[in-house]
């Protein structure tokens, strides 16, 4: 298995895992860190709806937890007609740990549908770097 289709694999049993009781609509997220390692999430939604979390944080959670800060790639998977691409706030997310060609694979259970840079999703983008004088 190369390197994306264990991350469609991944993202697939981290839609499996979602707990989106409220929208029906689960999501999996698959980050490839710059160190090769790959990190997992799902949304979990809360009762209290603004509370819940969307998939990109649980995997960039795991990621920092598991040391890396660097993002080479990311999978975002979910069902549905239309494209599922990161919301705005997950968009700004990813950018914070965004390096130069950054790629969000964007896909549903059977595969990507579309990939693009973070650049293209989110131009001329504020991040950590504007915050150094
Ligand atoms: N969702 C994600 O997990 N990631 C996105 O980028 C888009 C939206 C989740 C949040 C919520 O649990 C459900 O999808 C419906 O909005």
């Amino acid at each position: 298995m190369n390197t994306l289709e264990e991350m469609l694999q991944m993202a697939r049993d981290a839609m499996d895992k979602a707990y989106a009781p409220y929208s029906g609509f689960s999501v999996g997220a698959v980050i490839k860190a710059q160190s090769g390692k790959l990190y997992a999430g799902c949304n979990v939604e809360n009762a209290s709806y603004p509370a819940g979390s969307c998939a990109e944080q649980g995997a960039i959670s795991a990621m920092v937890l598991g040391g890396d800060t660097k993002i080479q790639e990311i999978v975002v998977m979910g069902n549905g007609e239309q494209l599922v691409s990161p919301c705005g706030s997950c968009r700004q997310r990813i950018r914070e740990f965004s390096i130069p060609g950054t790629v969000v694979h964007i896909c549903d259970r059977n595969g990507v549908r579309k990939s693009m840079t973070l650049d293209e999703l989110l131009p001329v983008s504020f991040g950590p770097e504007n915050l150094k004088g």
